[in-house]
């Protein structure tokens, strides 16, 4: 390559002319390595991707170069299928703690790096930390050890992993360029591709609570990212989920994994049972696990015997918390205050304002303003009623709990707006709105 200069990268890119693979991996190199590239051009660019996009082919090369900007992990050593599952982030989404046990369970090695909640969105190291004693902090051959033994081990991210996307991505958030669906793609696969599982399970959030408003955008984003995970030779389904509506009815750390232990304890019927269920036959197909049905099956007969429920209390022993929680729920927190908020007039629940919700469980106590913030495990939301349930003036809607009566005041005032109550029946609408994968044709 001639020599390489930022600025043309960056004049190129803003009149919409694609960058070869070898200026990209020039560009993604100057993230992390002397001579850096200055943020403020950087920034620069990050902007003329989000006004010009990117083609398919330098998204690809965007995302490979950004994997290879730091550790990669390869899990050949496991000796079986090695699986992992994202979401793009939603409110009440406690997912992974109902299929990670699933999966370890009928023979799936889950080796996952997750993340703490920003935002509205919660995440699922803040949840798990809400359970006394637990740890994600483990040490590589601890956390080896954890996944050759249960199948599963949750430990949090570390910054060896894609650290070009950690730069990035704190930039894109102060410089209004988050929003952008070619760098949204990279971000998340090169953290992914970089963790190594050959079967890649993307939840991906549609609706007032996620990144993506709209089915167009989130088919776009799931689209590019089968692209590339398919470019790295990697097993993926992405799932497209409404985020219209918190999933299930807890949000809030102690509060979900208090709902994901009622599932994993049988209840399989309820929407997010029912779902789970889904997303853990999706990843046990793509595993070679048999047919769909016959995958659906097994992740049923994980839960119904108790197994899933048995490794998940082998995980929460293996990372020093107390596995009594699985049997007595009473050993969790629950933040002192409460308030019930009552439904203002009877109807339908016509639409969940789910990032309002997810706001109010921050002035809760249960995510964080800023990154120093620390959270209240048992603060949050426990609705009584979602999304096309009938109600009458008076009916509860929600359980508010919180450490300060002032809190609740405020979270009460802002959820309000959250819940509209119309006078007819609105659509069914699934929470599965489509299923997208690398071995479909295109
Ligand atoms: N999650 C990520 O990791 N990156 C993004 O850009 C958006 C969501």
């Amino acid at each position: 390559m001639a020599v390489f200069h930022v600025n043309d990268c960056i004049r190129k890119t803003k009149q919409g002319i694609p960058l070869t693979a070898a200026e990209i991996g020039a560009l993604v190199r100057g993230i992390t390595k002397e001579p850096l590239i200055p943020d403020y051009q950087l920034s620069a660019w990050l902007m003329a991707v989000c006004l010009r996009g990117l083609t398919d082919d330098e998204t690809a090369a965007l995302t490979m170069a950004m994997r290879d900007s730091g550790q990669t992990m390869h899990w050949d050593m496991l000796g079986g299928p090695v699986a992992d599952k994202h979401s793009t982030g939603g409110v009440g989404d406690k997912t992974t703690l109902i299929l990670a046990p699933i999966a370890a369970a009928c023979g799936i090695f889950m080796p996952k790096m997750s993340g703490r909640g920003l935002g509205h969105t919660g995440g699922t190291i803040d949840k798990l930390e809400s359970i006394p004693g637990f740890s994600t902090a483990l040490a590589p051959e601890a956390f080896l050890e954890q996944v050759k033994k249960i199948g599963f081990a949750v430990a949090m991210q570390t910054g060896d992993l894609a650290p070009a996307d950690k730069k990035l991505y704190a930039l894109r958030d102060v410089t209004e360029t988050v929003d952008s669906i070619p760098l949204i793609c990279a971000s998340i696969m090169s953290k992914k591709l970089a963790t190594g599982a050959d079967h890649i399970l993307l939840d991906v959030k549609v609706g007032s609570g996620a990144f993506m408003k709209n089915d167009e955008d989130a088919a776009e984003l799931a689209r590019l990212m089968l692209a590339a995970a398919k470019a790295d030779g990697r097993d993926c389904t992405a799932v497209l989920t409404d985020m219209d509506r918190p999933l299930g009815m807890n949000i809030g750390n102690a509060l979900e994994v208090l709902e994901a232990l009622e599932v994993l304890d049988g209840d399989t019927e309820s929407a997010l049972g029912a779902f789970c269920v889904t997303l853990a036959a999706e990843l046990l197909h793509m595993a070679g696990k048999g047919t769909k049905e016959a995958c659906r099956a097994q992740a049923l007969q994980a839960v119904q015997s108790g197994a899933a429920m048995e490794r998940f209390a082998q995980m929460i022993a293996a990372q020093g918390g107390d596995p009594r929680v699985t049997e007595n729920r009473s050993l969790l927190p629950v933040s002192p205050c409460t308030r019930t908020v009552k439904a203002e007039r009877g109807g339908w629940i016509a639409a969940m304002q789910s990032e309002q919700i997810g706001r109010a469980s921050v002035l809760l106590g249960a995510g964080r303003m800023t990154k120093a913030d620390s959270i209240d495990p048992g603060a949050g939301i426990r609705l009584t009623a979602q999304y096309g349930d009938k109600v009458a003036q008076g009916d509860p809607l929600m359980t508010l709990y919180a450490q300060k009566e002032s809190q609740l005041d405020e979270a009460e005032a802002f959820l309000r707006g959250a819940v509209s109550i119309a006078e007819t029946e609105p659509e069914q609408r699934p929470l599965i709105r489509k299923i997208y994968s690398t071995g479909d044709a295109t």
